[in-house]
C-alpha cells in the first residue's frame, strides 16, 4: 500500500490523536497480571497493541472491549497466566516483544515469541543478557527473534547498568523483577520514558525511581486500577510538524501526554523557532497531559548531540523533516539507536530527503541536513510507520506529488492518520502498491 500526497497546506482546526502506544502496552500487560479488574480508557488499538492484547488473551486473560478505545481486563494476578497453545506473534512491535519477554521469563510454562520481518531483524540480546543474569532461560537465533522462553525458572533480583538507554530493556527487567526474589536495581545512562515505573506505583508496587535509577523489591502483588491513557505525543509530533510547515495555520491537539521523559521534540522544535504552547495541563492518573497549540513558524537549523536523544527517540523522522524545511544546515549526532528501530531510520530518512531534492548526508551516528525546498518524488518508507508519516507531512510542502511506498505499518501506531490529515485539508490518498 502507498500514500499519494498532493501539495496542500494544513487548515487550522482542533484534533485528537490516538492513545499513547507505550502506555497502552503497559496498561494491558500490567492490568493482566494485576489482582482485580482494570478499566483502560483512551487505549490505542493500533496493530502493535492488538498483538499484545491477543498474546495476553492467548494466555487466558479475559479482556472485553465495549468500544475501540476501552479495554476491561480481568486481572489474573502475577501467577495466573496460562500456557498459550501456540507461538505468540508480536507483529511489528519491539515494545510488545521486549516487555513480554520480561514478563514471561517468570512464568512456570514455556513460551515462544515471534514477529514480522522487521521485528525479526531487531536486537534482543539487550533483554536476553540481563534476564539471563536474573536466572531466565531464553533461546534465540543469534540474539534475534523468535525467542523461546523456558518456564519454571526461579528468578533473582539483579543490579544492572543498562549499556544503552532503553525504556524497553529497563521495563523488561522490572517486569521480570516482579517475579524475582530480592531487589532489582537498574541504572540507565540517560533518562528514558518512565511509564512502567509510574503505572507500577499506581498499582501499589513500592519502588523508588529517580535520576535514572530504579529500585524495586520483588514479589509484590499489583492492584488493579483505572487507567486513562493520554494521546500519544509521538503521533501528535506529525501533526505539530504539519502545522509548523503550514501557512498561517493554527492547530490545537487535545489531551496529549507530556510526560517530561518524552517532551524532547517540543523543546527541540521550540529551539528551532516553533511556536508551540501547552494549555489546560491535567494529570491523567500518574501521567501529565495538556492541549498543544501550534502555529505555523519559520524554522532555523539546529545542532543536536547525544544529550537529548532519548527524550525524543521516536521523533527524529519528524525532526529531520523539520531540519530539511529550516533555514541553514542542521547537524545531528548520537543517534546510533536509530539504526535498530523499525528500519535504519538514519538511512531511510536521508535517502528519502534526497529523493525530495534535499541535500542530506549520513554520518555513522547521525546526519547533516541542509534546509531547502522539497520537490515531488517517490519515497521508500522501508515499511517504517514513522518514516512514512514524516514524509507524508513533508509532501504537503513539496512542489509536486509525492508517492510513499509501503505505508501499511502506519496502523501500528496511528490508525486514522490519513483521514485525520484529510479532515485538515491535506490531499492524501491510499494507492495499491503496484500503482
Ligand atoms: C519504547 C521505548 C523506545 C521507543 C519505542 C517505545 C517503550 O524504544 O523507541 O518506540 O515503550 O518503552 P527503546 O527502549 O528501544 O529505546
Amino acid at each position: 500500500m502507498d500514500f499519494l500526497v498532493l501539495p496542500s497546506g494544513l487548515a487550522s482546526g482542533n484534533v485528537d490523536v490516538p492513545g499513547d502506544k507505550s502506555i497502552s502496552h503497559r496498561a494491558l500487560m500490567l492490568g493482566a497480571v494485576a489482582e482485580g479488574r482494570t478499566e483502560v480508557k483512551g487505549l490505542l488499538l493500533g496493530d502493535d497493541c492488538v498483538a499484545t492484547l491477543a498474546a495476553l488473551k492467548a494466555m487466558g486473560v479475559r479482556i472485553e472491549q465495549p468500544n475501540v478505545a476501552t479495554a476491561i481486563i480481568e486481572g489474573v494476578g502475577l501467577h495466573g497466566l496460562t500456557r498459550p497453545d501456540g507461538d505468540l506473534d508480536l507483529g511489528n512491535s519491539g515494545t510488545g516483544m521486549r516487555l513480554l519477554t520480561g514478563l514471561l521469563c517468570g512464568q512456570d510454562f514455556d513460551s515462544r515469541l515471534t514477529g514480522d520481518a522487521s521485528l525479526s531483524r531487531r536486537p534482543m540480546a539487550r533483554v536476553i543478557k540481563p534476564l539471563t543474569l536474573m536466572g531466565a532461560a531464553i533461546d534465540s537465533a543469534d540474539g534475534r527473534p523468535p525467542l523461546a522462553i523456558q518456564g519454571g525458572k526461579r528468578l533473582v533480583g539483579i543490579t544492572y547498568e543498562l549499556p544503552v538507554a532503553s525504556a524497553q530493556v529497563k521495563s523488561a527487567i522490572l517486569l521480570a523483577g516482579l517475579y524475582a526474589r530480592g531487589e532489582t536495581f537498574v541504572t540507565e545512562p540517560a533518562i528514558t520514558r518512565d511509564h512502567t515505573e509510574r503505572l507500577l506505583s499506581a498499582m501499589g508496587v513500592s519502588l523508588s525511581a529517580e535520576s535514572g535509577r530504579v529500585r524495586m523489591p520483588g514479589q509484590q502483588a499489583l492492584k488493579a486500577t483505572g487507567i486513562d491513557v493520554p494521546g500519544d505525543l509521538s503521533s501528535a509530533a506529525f501533526l505539530i510538524l504539519a502545522a509548523l510547515l503550514g501557512d498561517g495555520c493554527e492547530l490545537l491537539i487535545r489531551r496529549v501526554g507530556v510526560n517530561p521523559t518524552r517532551t524532547g521534540v517540543i523543546e527541540i522544535l521550540r529551539e528551532m523557532g516553533a511556536q508551540i504552547s501547552l494549555e489546560n495541563p491535567a494529570l491523567l492518573g500518574e501521567e501529565p497531559a495538556a492541549d498543544l497549540r501550534v502555529r505555523s513558524s519559520v524554522l532555523q537549523a539546529i545542532e543536536l548531540d547525544a544529550d537529548r536523544v532519548s527524550s525524543a527517540i521516536d521523533e527524529f523522522p519528524v525532526l529531520f523533516v523539520a531540519a530539511a524545511a529550516a533555514r541553514g544546515v542542521s547537524r545531528f549526532s548520537g543517534l546510533a539507536e536509530l539504526r535498530v528501530k523499525e528500519s535504519d531510520r538514519i538511512a531511510a530518512m536521508v535517502q528519502g530527503l534526497r529523493a525530495l531534492g534535499i541535500a542530506a548526508t549520513e554520518t555513522q551516528d547521525g546526519a547533516e541536513i541542509s534546509g531547502g525546498d522539497f520537490t515531488g518524488g517517490t519515497i521508500d518508507s522501508h515499511g517504517d510507520h514513522r518514516v512514512a508519516m514524516a514524509f507524508a507531512v513533508a509532501a504537503t510542502r513539496a512542489a509536486g506529488p509525492v508517492q510513499i511506498h509501503d505505508v501499511q505499518t502506519v496502523d501500528t501506531s496511528f490508525p486514522g492518520f490519513m483521514p485525520c490529515l484529510q479532515a485538515l485539508g491535506i490531499g492524501i490518498s491510499r494507492r495499491d502498491g503496484a500503482a
